[in-house]
């Protein structure tokens, strides 16, 4: 039994156990309709792609299963850059394109295409759209509620929450400072909370009375049940699921996550100008100083990683990971759910 009684989700789950949205390759139909099967909830990675992949996948996910599942999409802010920084990052990276004979990527804001990926939620209607790196207007929530989809918005502070429960979100992600991959935390200049998970879910319940899934470093079914034990509602995994055979996590990725050589995650705002999570290699620790300039950092570096992956240079490559990656496992995603489940 909980040791405090979570706010129910407004869905119902036979497993407390949500998939992870992971852009970037990670999240297929084939990985969403696996865990809503094995009685969790898959999401899709709306961010990076353009709408019409995204609705493909909305469409093909809807095929693959009959449960509820949930799409992500970025909420991009408009930055104020400091141009000078960005330009003495692009000359620091020459030396890594020289290496490949490429060039370092051209600089440019962009919100991701947000207009029209809201267009295909509201054609859509997946059962959740959640959204990370900012909050939506009201206005936009209140909107997706009255259509039937349940919003969420992943926050990483008691603000963040307060923001989102005040603009009408249904349901807050807590992403714990153990999470792989980026951090969520609204501002990209702001430095991500280190509040541990338990703590933070502790903090959040006094501030809003929404549902809670809560994430971050999470890989046993111990601490699945901590979780809830804290007050979630249901927890959130993606780095368990990397290695799993739904996963479209690329091979370079695949084989640093069981490679001896890495011995630690850290958090980097090198490869993309947001803070992430992610095994620590040498293109991190060269590159400690990059500035926050996001979305123009993940920009410049992309043909760089490009290049890395198909060349395995595993030292050169953003290798997303949160702290509880040794526990990862290859096999059905189902198993994997059913392994964490409490
Ligand atoms: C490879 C990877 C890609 C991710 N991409 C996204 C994303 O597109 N949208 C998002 O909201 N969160 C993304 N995340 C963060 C997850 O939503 C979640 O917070 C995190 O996986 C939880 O921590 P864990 O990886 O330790 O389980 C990503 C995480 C990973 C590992």
């Amino acid at each position: 039994m909980s040791l405090i009684d979570p706010v129910s989700l407004p869905l119902k789950l036979k497993r407390p156990v949500v998939g992870a949205p992971m852009a970037g390759g990670p999240s297929t139909p084939e990985l969403v309709a696996a865990v809503t099967n094995a009685g969790g909830m898959g999401f899709l990675a709306g961010g990076y792609k353009r709408p019409q992949q995204l609705a493909n996948q909305i469409t093909t996910t809807r095929t693959l299963t009959q449960g509820p599942i949930g799409v992500n999409l970025f909420v991009v802010s408009e930055n104020d850059i400091d141009e000078e920084e960005l330009e003495t990052y692009r000359q620091e990276l020459k030396y890594y394109a020289d290496r490949y004979g490429i060039e370092v990527g051209t600089p440019r804001w962009d919100d991701d295409a947000w207009q029209d990926k809201l267009e295909v939620i509201r054609d859509l209607k997946p059962d959740v759209v959640s959204f990370t790196f900012g909050c939506p207007d009201a206005d936009v929530l209140q909107e997706l509620n009255a259509l039937g989809i349940h919003t969420a918005v992943t926050v990483t502070s008691t603000e963040e929450a307060h923001t989102a429960a005040e603009r009408g979100a249904r349901i807050l992600i807590v992403q714990g400072p153990d999470a792989g991959g980026h951090r969520a935390t609204f501002d990209p200049a702001a430095e991500p909370g280190t509040e541990p998970l338990p703590d933070l879910i502790t903090a959040i319940k006094n501030t809003a009375n929404l549902p809670l899934i809560a994430g971050g470093g999470i890989s046993t079914r111990e601490q699945v049940r901590a979780t809830l034990g804290a007050g979630a509602a249901a927890v959130q995994v993606g780095t368990a699921l990397l290695l799993s055979d739904e996963a479209d996590t690329n091979l370079a990725h695949r084989s640093a996550l069981q490679d001896p050589v890495f011995t630690e995650t850290k958090v980097t705002r090198a490869f993309t100008g947001r803070p992430a999570r992610g095994l620590r290699n040498r293109f991190m620790d060269d590159h400690a100083r990059s500035g926050h300039a996001y979305p123009q950092i993940h920009y410049i570096t992309a043909p760089l990683r490009a290049a890395a992956a198909a060349d395995n240079d595993l030292q050169a490559l953003h290798l997303w990971a949160g702290t509880g990656y040794p526990n990862a496992r290859t096999g059905p995603a189902a198993d994997i759910i059913a392994a964490l489940s409490p």
